[in-house]
């Protein structure tokens, strides 16, 4: 009884544990057929555990070699939503007809267990872009960008160089929010890629800010890290335009390290001159 009591309370504190630390989502890295699951729970009466099992007893005695996991078909699925991708972006006229193309696109599986498509916050006309990671839990709820913790940090930042949500566009490199707020995956990435690329070419905005390593590595197609890339110009092209573009540091991480906020001023005050330089 006593054990029992025990377990319950060790049960408890973990699933906190997890809480605290955002994971609200019981999904797995790889897909699990629970319809096949429930099917041999039937069958043979026991709940069998997970992936190996079901190879296991599915398999015949006499075994041909199961078959590899389908890498290749999963590429080639990958490149296929990708080029779909491609074609939709591209025939999108204006933003309104992006986020339409968006809402249809069936590619991205992160749209699978997201609540909402998270599009774009506010002033499409605005002279500065800031792209972001991916929704979080407070971002998927309302299906906008930057709602949350971070988005009221994200405010005050730009609210430090005289600008507000009148002033500059929001969006995220990946539109869906990723289970237990986990970094996007490459292929997740790649496959929003074609639309915040056709988003940034058609709002158009004089100045880009890219905000953490996940934004700057999809967008700047690099692997070198958001310490690096940070508080230096760079170029990004979309659509044979070239933007003037900034990588800083994500307000997620600046709630996490608020020691590191003053690099994050300092790349705000290099955006801002940039800004007013262009004014006079
Ligand atoms: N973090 C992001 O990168 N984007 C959001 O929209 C919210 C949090």
């Amino acid at each position: 009884m006593m054990q029992t009591k025990n377990i319950r309370i060790a049960a408890a504190d973990l699933l906190g544990w997890y809480s605290d630390f955002g994971v609200d989502e019981a999904l797995d890295a790889d897909p699990i057929d629970r319809i096949a699951l429930a099917k041999l729970k039937a069958q043979t009466g026991s709940a069998p555990k997970p992936a190996p099992v079901v190879q296991e007893q599915t398999a015949p005695v006499a075994r041909t070699p199961a078959p590899s996991r389908p890498n290749v078909n999963i590429q080639a699925s990958g490149e296929a939503a990708i080029a779909t991708a491609r074609e939709a972006a591209k025939a999108a006229n204006n933003l309104e007809e992006l986020h339409e193309a968006l809402a249809t696109f069936e590619g991205c599986g992160l749209r699978r267990t997201a609540k909402n498509l998270c599009f774009s916050a506010g002033n499409p006309d605005g002279r500065l872009m800031l792209v972001g990671e991916a929704p979080g839990r407070d971002e998927d709820i309302q299906g906008i960008p930057f709602v949350g913790r971070a988005g009221q940090l994200l405010d005050k930042m730009i609210g430090a160089i005289g600008m507000d949500r009148e002033s500059v566009y929001i969006a995220n490199s990946v539109y869906w929010r990723p289970p237990g707020n986990r970094t996007p995956t490459p292929a997740e990435a790649a496959v929003c890629r074609p639309f915040i690329e056709r988003q940034i070419e058609l709002a158009n905005p004089e100045i880009l800010m890219l905000l953490g390593g996940a934004a700057a590595k999809s967008l700047l197609d690099t692997t070198q890290g958001i310490m690096r890339l940070r508080g230096r110009w760079t170029i990004f092209t979309a659509g044979g335009k070239e933007f003037r573009t900034f990588p800083t540091l994500h307000p997620a991480y600046l709630l996490r390290q608020p020691g590191q906020k003053r690099l994050a001023w300092r790349d705000l005050l290099a955006v801002k001159t940039a800004l007013t330089e262009k004014t006079d």
